[in-house]
């Protein structure tokens, strides 16, 4: 939700910690701050409501020091402000903490503390922080010890970075619940909640896992357990690509990472295709045939954009395996005391790997004796690690706080996980090899649609100033229309609405009007009949019909139409989603939108 950043070295911290920020701000950026230390004694702090650029427009020249922690706030407790930005002091001004995660227990430490004489200078939950570790910060303990005995009090998630004005030469850091990653350099460290603050200074990281706490000197770190054992932890190496950080030449992150995916659907394919058997290899799923044979249900649970890939997922292994599949908001199953089944396998679906309702899930399936597999993007992520397996997108760092490449990787993951399931079970060779070329079809497909973005930006021209807009798809397509309604009203505030396309005279019939335009998934397969005469049915109450097609409908029944290659019908879904992100993105331009930063929102949701 939020962005952590520190270094200790030889240089001057305050340029990496301004541009690990800024690095970060799609995690969160309704306020920025720094601390830093030095051999000058003392904590300089710089904190402001806003971005990191106004963070850096307030940071004068003369504020230096070799430690230092910075932070990007999404609110949760207290409004954006400079008093809740981050970092928070105790009363001495000596320690300064930033953090991500939510303290549960906030209210009740914030009592103690300030009968003790803490003076609470901000609304936020992190405030507790600084001062408890203050308090047991006496004469003789070190740092580390002191994080250690206040964390001990702490119930609730964190990522934290602690700096002491009296011991500068370290930075303590400590990780439950929400990320922290070490970076090691030359004779310098860099810490952060997302290495892709790092991945310009070192390739080499520790992920550090949930209870873990390190020191980490300029040399080095040290790393060990809430109970003071000490951990031994080897270093990986970073293998996405640092251009992946840029916007490489494209205006916004999103439409860069929309024209990146003929090669991440390229990666999420590669190597796994069997094209003698006609059949995936997933080889990190960690169950064989005889156990995926036992499994008579699937249950797939992710959040927003995740859960609507989950539904995609869930149609192409009820078509492709003939096994009953249902997709689920994780973020609604965690709290409503699910029934876990022996024979059903869950499937968690997540880019980040961090969305706290979705670990929340797969943790309560786990504790029933669930089995859970995970289909993540983000390698050695939360929910990556705490599935039994799974499968890796390999779509590669997704930016931009909307979904693109990932919700389409997703999709390709589990038509890979469909198509080996089906093989295990009835689905016939011919059938198999239908699937496996359609899927190597894809990557040059997606570049057919891409070629039309300056078409489609006129047509987002032509619809961005509705008042409001329906998405409407039958069986296939619905789960395309929801995960078009999303994109819309994610990034350019335009209310849409999606239905199936069978419901609307059961009621949505009634909004239809010349200032409700319908985007319609028209593909060529066997429900197309129905599907015309729905656009029929909108065209005779004179509304405004946008077709997503495989054949242009008659000028009688759609407006405008966005032609789009045909796969096999399990698969067109993942085609017809594809121009929806174009639309998004170019309404949302046409309306002015922050389009990579869209308001209230933050790119991974790891509270509650
Ligand atoms: C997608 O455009 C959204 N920003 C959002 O719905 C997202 O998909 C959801 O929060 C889940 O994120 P995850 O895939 O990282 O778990």
């Amino acid at each position: 939700m939020c962005g952590i950043v520190a270094y200790i070295g030889p240089k001057d911290a305050t340029p990496f910690l301004l541009e690990g920020l800024a690095r970060l701000e799609y995690r969160g950026y309704d306020s920025a701050g720094v601390a830093v230390a030095g051999r000058t004694g003392g904590v300089k702090v710089r904190k402001v409501k806003g971005r990191v650029a106004d963070l850096a427009a307030e940071v004068p020249a003369r504020f230096k020091g070799t430690t230092g922690i910075g932070h990007t706030r999404w609110a949760t407790h207290g409004v954006p402000s400079d008093a809740n930005a981050h970092p928070h002091l105790d009363n001495a001004e000596r320690i300064a903490v930033v953090h991500n995660g939510i303290v549960e227990n906030a209210d009740e430490l914030r009592v103690r503390l300030a009968a003790e004489g803490a003076v609470f200078r901000s609304e936020t939950d992190t405030e507790v922080l600084s001062h408890l570790i203050a308090a047991h910060a006496t004469e003789g303990v070190e740092l580390e010890e002191a994080v250690r005995a206040a964390l001990g009090k702490v119930v609730g998630t964190y990522g934290i970075a602690v700096l002491d004005a009296e011991r500068p030469d370290r930075v303590v850091v400590a990780r439950n619940g929400s990320p922290i990653v070490l970076g090691i350099g030359e004779k310098e460290m860099f810490v952060a909640s997302d290495v892709s603050a790092l991945v310009r200074y070192t390739r080499q990281v520790v992920h550090l896992e949930d209870g873990e706490l390190a020191t980490v000197r300029a040399d080095g770190f040290r790393t060990f357990t809430e109970d003071a054992r000490t951990t031994h932890r080897q270093p990986s190496t970073v293998d996405w690509e640092i251009d992946s950080y840029d916007t490489g030449g494209y205006e916004h992150f999103l439409l860069k990472e929309i024209h990146e995916q003929p090669g991440s659907v390229e990666r999420t394919l590669s190597g796994r295709l069997d094209e003698r058997f006609a059949t995936a290899h997933l080889g990190g799923l960690n169950l064989d045939a005889r156990e995926l044979r036992e499994i008579r249900r699937v249950k797939i649970l992710g959040c927003g954009s995740a859960y609507y890939a989950g539904e995609m997922g869930a149609q192409l292994i009820e078509e492709l395996a003939r096994i009953p599949a249902h997709s689920e908001p994780a973020s609604e199953f965690r709290y409503r005391n699910p029934v876990i089944e022996a024979d059903t396998l869950y499937i968690a679906v997540s880019q980040s790997g961090e969305t706290y309702d979705t670990l929340a899930a797969v943790q309560e399936v786990k504790r029933k004796g669930g089995r859970v597999l995970g289909v993540v993007n983000t390698v050695g992520s939360a929910i990556a690690r705490e599935c039994d397996g799974g499968i890796y997108l390999h779509a590669g760092p997704e930016i931009s706080v909307a979904s693109t490449k990932a919700f389409t990787s997703t999709v390709v993951a589990f038509a890979l996980l469909a198509l080996h399931f089906g093989r295990i079970h009835d689905l016939s060779p011919a059938d198999g090899r239908r699937i496996v070329s359609a899927l190597n079809a894809l990557p040059g497909q997606i570049r057919e649609i891409l070629a039309q973005s300056d078409e489609i930006a006129g047509l987002a021209a032509e619809y961005a100033d509705s008042t409001g807009m329906m998405f409407i798809g039958r069986v296939r397509g619905y789960p395309v229309a929801r995960e078009g309604a999303q994109k819309l009203k994610e990034i350019s505030y335009v209310h849409a609405e999606a239905y199936p396309a069978s419901e609307l005279k059961h009621g949505p019939l009634a909004l239809i009007s010349p200032e409700l335009p319908t985007v319609a998934l028209v593909p060529d397969d066997e429900l197309l009949d129905k599907n015309l005469t729905t656009l029929g049915e909108i065209k005779a109450r004179a509304g405004r019909v946008l077709a997503v097609a495989h054949r242009r409908p008659d000028a009688r029944l759609a407006d405008h139409c966005i032609l789009v290659p045909k796969s096999e019908p399990e698969l067109d879904p993942l085609l017809l989603n594809i121009p929806l992100q174009l639309l998004a993105y170019h309404a949302a331009v046409a309306l002015k939108r922050d389009v990579d930063k869209p308001r209230n929102l933050a790119k991974s949701v790891t509270v509650e």
